[in-house]
């Protein structure tokens, strides 16, 4: 079959990542869609059931740091875009192991942008982008908001990592002229993500009345964004963004972690048929993240007024769909909190 387009997305088996795959898929019937993903702890192929069989989807169970087996399967496939999700995406755990964040958020990037530029010309066909984090901006007070030309100033490994990553993009795009696009967005929430994360975490505590961890006084702030509508900008930023531009991506929709915990904590009652208040019993302070920022807030109003993306659902409905998700999949649930999530689980929250 002849295809119109033939991109790579990596990290297709991740949160986020299946998110895009299972659209584009589904959207782009004539695009063929190759999904490369290591399989770590957080990728999952069951998460990609809906479209394994279609005929515009292949996997290849490929880590990006692996140098030969990415030149063999560029040249397999002759790619002309890349949309580049794998990473280690974890913040607590890039405070206890960060050398895994520099090895494939920085070398694996390196890695990825060193076969196009081998592979393409600076052809208006190609296109290289790069799926980053507001969290490169570093830490606001409690008033202002990024924009895309807030400097950077990365303050854990994970964003450090992901910071790096972005430069080299911009790197090779000045150097190389390589065609490349960033988008830097908030923090996601839906269904199918890993329960390492605040929302199916405490999703996942309540289920098993274990205590729900709100780290220091639960005042941090967060912008979230439904996965989904991630999932669209990124379809947006892809089709209709400029080359050589970065799109600041959020919801605004800001919530201090314990007004958060709160508000979960109330619709699974309501879900459980639990006595009202019973899950907000398991609330328990730990200790604070190491550098744990402060707030993150996304002014998105390049994409807005460029590309026309709006957040399309508001956060009492997602969250409530999400709650769905994860009580209709409880084998999902089950099947990855089992093994190294215990040991994980163990260990970090000692
Ligand atoms: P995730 O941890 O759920 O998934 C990451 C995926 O990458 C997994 O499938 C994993 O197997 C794969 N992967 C990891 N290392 C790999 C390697 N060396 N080679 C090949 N594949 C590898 O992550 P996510 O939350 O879906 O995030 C996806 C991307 O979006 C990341 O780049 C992250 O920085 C970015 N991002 C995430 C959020 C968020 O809220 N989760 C927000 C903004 C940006
Ligand atoms: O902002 C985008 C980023 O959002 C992404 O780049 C990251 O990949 C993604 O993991 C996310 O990072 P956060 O650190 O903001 O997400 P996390 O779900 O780990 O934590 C959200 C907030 O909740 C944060 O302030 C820490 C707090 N928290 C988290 C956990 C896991 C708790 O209070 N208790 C917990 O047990």
């Amino acid at each position: 079959m002849n295809f119109k387009k033939k991109i790579l997305i990596t990290g297709g088996a991740g949160f986020i990542g299946s998110h895009v795959i299972r659209k584009m898929v589904k959207k782009y019937p004539d695009y063929l869609i190759v999904n490369l993903d290591k399989l770590t702890y957080a990728g999952n192929l069951n998460n990609l059931n809906e479209i394994v069989n279609h005929v515009n989807y292949k996997f290849e169970n490929i880590d990006i740091n692996n140098v030969k087996a990415i030149d063999s399967v560029f040249k397999k496939y002759l790619f002309d875009s890349v949309i580049h999700l794998a990473a280690e995406s974890h913040v607590d755990r890039s405070i206890s192991n960060p050398d895994d964040f520099i090895i494939t958020n920085i070398l694996g990037t390196l890695n990825l942008l060193n076969a196009c530029k081998d592979t393409w010309g600076n052809s208006d066909n190609n296109c290289f982008y790069h799926i980053s984090t507001d969290e490169v901006y570093g830490s606001l007070g409690e008033t202002g908001f990024f924009t895309e030309s807030t400097s950077y100033d990365p303050r854990s490994p994970y964003s450090a990592s992901k910071a790096s990553s972005d430069h080299l993009v911009r790197a090779y795009g000045h150097t190389y002229s390589l065609p490349v696009k960033i988008s830097n967005c908030s923090n996601n929430y839906g269904s199918h993500q890993f329960p390492e994360k605040l929302i199916p975490l405490i999703i996942n505590n309540i289920l098993n009345k274990k205590p729900l961890p709100v780290y220091g006084k639960g005042e941090n702030v967060r912008d979230w964004l439904w996965v989904e509508d991630h999932a669209n900008a990124i379809d947006l930023v892809f089709h209709k963004g400029k080359t050589g531009e970065t799109y600041n991506i959020g919801g605004h929709n800001e919530w201090t972690n314990i007004d958060l915990v709160y508000l979960l904590c109330d619709i699974m009652d309501r879900k459980l048929s639990n006595n009202e208040g019973d899950s907000r019993k398991l609330i328990t302070y730990v200790k604070d993240r190491a550098g744990h920022d402060l707030r993150y807030a996304i002014d998105a109003t390049k994409i807005e007024k460029e590309l026309g993306f709006k957040p399309s659902l508001n956060f009492q409905v997602g969250l409530e769909k999400t709650v769905d998700w994860y009580l209709d999949n409880k084998s999902w649930l089950d099947d990855v909190t089992t093994g190294n999530y215990q040991n994980y689980y163990k260990q970090h929250y000692k």
